[in-house]
């Protein structure tokens, strides 16, 4: 019997290749840069599952390109890069990774809100410039963390593991929601809800992105937004780039609107080394880590070529976007 054809958008940990290679024939993209979309349109023409990267774009002339395909398996909780409903009315299904790399996730942001308001980054900077001379009673002084308000835009699986730390460290923490919680699990996380964006970002020391990327949340936060914030807040972001207008992100720090930010991801990654906000001090930008730990990229890399496997058998994938291309 011939094994179904896959294609794996880049080299991910080697336990899930292999747990890949042996119900399929299978080829991998060998670079460390994502394959380009004329490549990848070639690459799909014969093959029955695709494992990809949020950085490939699956749009429905990629899908048109092949026939075959019956699973889309993304190694990522994001599935904004994938056209789910052309999917879904081609009959193919979509794997997502959602779960396994929450606290990791929620520890990065929780990183990202310490390093910005004690001012980690530039701390460093300045020791390696040679620039620390003594102890100075003024010298790099930041916000504190501790009984400081938390906002928190979103308060799905992340959000709230990031209210959990932010509970050992004494703050109070509101968030908004388009979906409010249940009092019960307000009670346990020590939650208060909010039901307007405009009062939660002017109430905020911290303000941190935890919403999808859709129709909705794009530019959720833009010019309007940072003038209802305190000039002492820091906006963080682990969502999605294009949930904040990075145009007017800048602006709002170059003008002192609010404090400071820190953000792991950007409207179009990677950031373009011309960008305004690389000449800003009052900015903190990783390159999209937020889930990069070891033990969770692999958990990542498994659960995505579990749900491909699954897929390609017939099964719903154990995470699956649109279960009821197989369940109808
Ligand atoms: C995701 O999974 O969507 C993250 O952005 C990357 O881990």
């Amino acid at each position: 019997m011939t094994k179904p054809k896959v294609y794996v958008t880049r080299r991910i940990a080697q336990e899930a290749l292999d747990m890949i290679t042996q119900d399929t024939e299978m080829e991998v993209w060998p670079e460390e840069l994502p394959p380009p979309y004329e490549v990848l349109l070639e690459k799909v023409k014969n093959i029955d599952g695709l494992l990809s990267l949020l950085t490939d774009k699956i749009d429905a002339n990629l899908m048109n390109a092949a026939p075959k395909l019956k699973v889309i398996s993304n190694m990522a909780v994001g599935y904004d890069n994938i056209n789910v409903p052309e999917a879904t009315s081609r009959g193919i299904v979509v794997g997502y990774t959602p779960g396994v790399l929450t606290e990791t996730t929620a520890d990065f942001a929780f990183a990202l809100i310490m390093a910005a308001a004690r001012r980690v980054v530039e701390a460093d900077a300045y020791t390696r410039k040679g620039r620390w001379k003594t102890w100075g009673p003024m010298v790099m002084l930041g916000q504190d963390i501790h009984h400081a308000t938390l906002g928190l835009v979103g308060l799905g699986r992340i959000g709230m593991e990031v209210a959990k730390r932010a509970r050992g460290f004494n703050m109070k923490v509101i968030y908004f929601d388009a979906q409010r919680r249940s009092t019960q699990e307000e009670k346990e996380l020590g939650v208060e809800y909010i039901p307007e964006l405009s009062t939660l970002l002017s109430r905020s020391d911290f303000v941190s992105l935890h919403v999808p990327l859709i129709p909705q949340t794009h530019h959720l936060m833009g010019a309007k937004e940072f003038a209802l914030m305190k000039p002492t807040a820091i906006l963080v972001n682990t969502s999605r780039g294009p949930v904040v207008d990075q145009k007017a992100l800048y602006e709002a720090l170059k003008a002192k609107q609010i404090l400071a930010a820190a953000i792991d991801v950007t409207e179009t990654e990677p950031i373009s080394p011309g960008d305004p906000l690389l000449t800003l001090d009052n900015i903190i930008i990783t390159p999209h880590i937020a889930s990069a730990s070891v033990v969770t990229r692999t958990r990542m890399a498994v659960m995505a070529a579990e749900n491909l496997i699954a897929g390609l058998r017939g099964q719903v994938p154990p995470n699956c976007v649109n279960p009821e291309v197989i369940k109808a």
